[in-house]
């Protein structure tokens, strides 16, 4: 099995990159069926969801638009139960059709706190896609993502966008750590 070593953590090959693209090409087959006739505004939460919204995007044949936001709750490999917008939305949501793109659901409190400002904003429906979903740590119902590319155990991550302190994110297949 594949290795690495990031900032010091071991982790180990989860999802490798084949197996990444097939979970990809479902969730965007689904949207695409979901969405006929629409035309839904994807926001992409960064730092974590940008490869994962990049290969989705290219297989969504709507007449898509994007936009991005930017939120952190996490130091290290622990929530930190705060959520702060670093990057705050620069595109109206009112009576759009939004799909919000995340990396990973783990509590939910990022997701929550966001789908109830863009409700709060006049988007005409929100949906949420997140690449991964970690069910057992869910707090916040609410932030249950309609379209899931892979539920996973709650176990730390990283490569597919995903980091470890800032490192990672550059990993083509996904990676869990070594406990
Ligand atoms: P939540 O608010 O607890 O759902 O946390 C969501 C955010 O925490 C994600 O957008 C990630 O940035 C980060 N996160 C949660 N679990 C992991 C993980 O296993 N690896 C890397 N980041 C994670």
């Amino acid at each position: 099995m594949q290795s690495v070593n990031v900032n010091g953590l071991i982790f180990d090959e989860y999802l490798p990159e084949q197996e990444i693209a097939t979970v990809v090409s479902d969730v965007a087959g689904r949207i695409n069926a979901d969405y006929a006739g629409r035309e839904p505004l994807f926001i992409c939460v960064l730092n974590g969801a940008f490869m994962y919204m990049s290969d989705l995007f290219k297989r969504i044949t709507l007449p898509a638009e994007i936009t991005f936001v930017r939120m952190k709750s996490y130091e290290g490999t622990a929530t930190t139960g705060n959520v702060n917008m670093l990057v705050p939305l620069q595109t109206s949501v009112k009576d759009r059709d939004v799909i919000i793109v995340e990396d990973i659901v783990d509590t939910g409190l990022t997701m929550h706190g966001f789908i109830q400002h863009l409700k709060r904003e006049g988007a005409r429906s929100v949906e949420l896609t997140s690449f991964l979903f970690k069910p057992d740590s869910l707090q916040f119902p609410d932030a249950t993502p309609k379209y899931i590319g892979k539920s996973i155990p709650t176990k730390f991550v990283l490569g597919y966008g995903l980091d470890y302190d800032e490192k990672g994110r550059n990993l083509s297949s996904l990676y869990v750590l070594r406990q």
